[in-house]
């Protein structure tokens, strides 16, 4: 399989070395726009390959998107990252050029590629992309419900002090701030409901920190996070891989889903060779209904910035 990463910066690296340290993937191609930069990010994971057992190939190119051609897998995480305090939403003037040229010099090179996209405002770039090329809906995914039900898991199992193992849980709707839907009622510590040990509250705290952990990152170290984002995709990427069938939350484009139409927003979706395997409509409480309209409104509103 051949896996292209473009921006290698450090959610791309962080997507690269999982890729490469998982060893699905027989070659993945950096690519970046400034001077040597994936060339010298390729070159020092290279170097880490007898160290983390990985035979895995990669090589890092300069703005060169032949390099790339016939990509089974391409991760866009191009663009710029937000400083503390900023919205995703507030990335779009800069990132919707570059995701659209992006997206277009990939599918070039490799027409039959699965884009997995990661640059934000995400559910708006994924929307983006199917609107600028010619793709099935399915080979278009927008990464960010992976993550964000990452971090829910950690929240979930800090409030219960358990393993992260041992907790199943999921957020749908937009990748943003304000429009995550994380599935509190859901959830649960291996077959037993969140509920039954944590106090509707502490479940409230869970969801509101759930929901600003990026931001919250992003106040701590001063850029967006990268590693969690960066494991997140590989996930995605193994998924397709392997052919694994794979539940995930996926930014999706929707065509009368869950009620909702020409708009990609985050849903489970099977992960397979094909990309978007299916999308499964899960009951939904009419508290959740309302939450996952709410944010559709939201993204459909940055949708209407590009
Ligand atoms: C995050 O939530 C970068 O949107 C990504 O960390």
């Amino acid at each position: 399989m051949k896996v292209t990463v473009v921006g290698a910066g450090a959610v791309g690296a962080s997507c690269a070395e999982y890729v490469a340290i998982k060893d699905f993937a027989d070659e993945v191609v950096l690519v970046d726009i400034k001077e040597g930069f994936a060339e010298g990010k390729a070159m020092d994971l290279m170097q880490t390959a007898s160290l983390n057992g990985f035979d895995t190939k990669i090589t890092g190119v300069t703005g060169d998107y032949s390099a790339t051609a016939g990509s089974d897998v391409a991760v866009i995480t191009s663009g710029i990252a937000r400083k503390p305090g900023m919205t995703r939403e507030e990335l779009i003037g800069t990132n919707a050029g570059i995701v659209k040229a992006v997206a277009q010099s990939l599918i070039a090179e490799s027409p039959n590629v699965i884009i997995i996209v990661v640059s934000n405002p995400m559910d708006t770039m994924a929307y983006l992309a199917h609107k600028s090329i010619d793709l099935p809906k399915n080979r278009i995914i927008g990464m960010g419900g992976a993550l964000d039900s990452a971090r829910f898991k950690y929240r979930i199992a800090e409030a219960l002090d358990c393993p992260q193992s041992d907790i199943s849980a999921m957020v749908i709707g937009g990748h943003s701030d304000t429009g995550m839907v994380p599935l509190i009622d859901k959830a649960v510590r291996n077959s037993a409901p969140v509920s039954q040990f944590l106090s509707a509250e502490k479940m409230a705290e869970v969801v509101e920190a759930t929901k600003v952990g990026g931001a919250t990152l992003t106040k701590l170290l001063g850029t967006s996070a990268w590693y969690a984002p960066g494991a997140a995709v590989s996930e995605l990427v193994r998924a397709i891989a392997l052919d694994s069938k794979k539940m995930f939350p996926c930014s999706a484009l929707l065509e009368g889903e869950y009620g909702l139409n020409d708009i990609s927003l985050g849903v489970p979706c099977v992960i397979g060779k094909n990309g978007i395997e299916s999308i499964v409509e899960m009951e939904l409480n009419d508290d959740e209904k309302a939450k996952l309209a709410a944010s559709a409104e939201g993204v459909a509103a940055v949708n209407a910035l590009i």
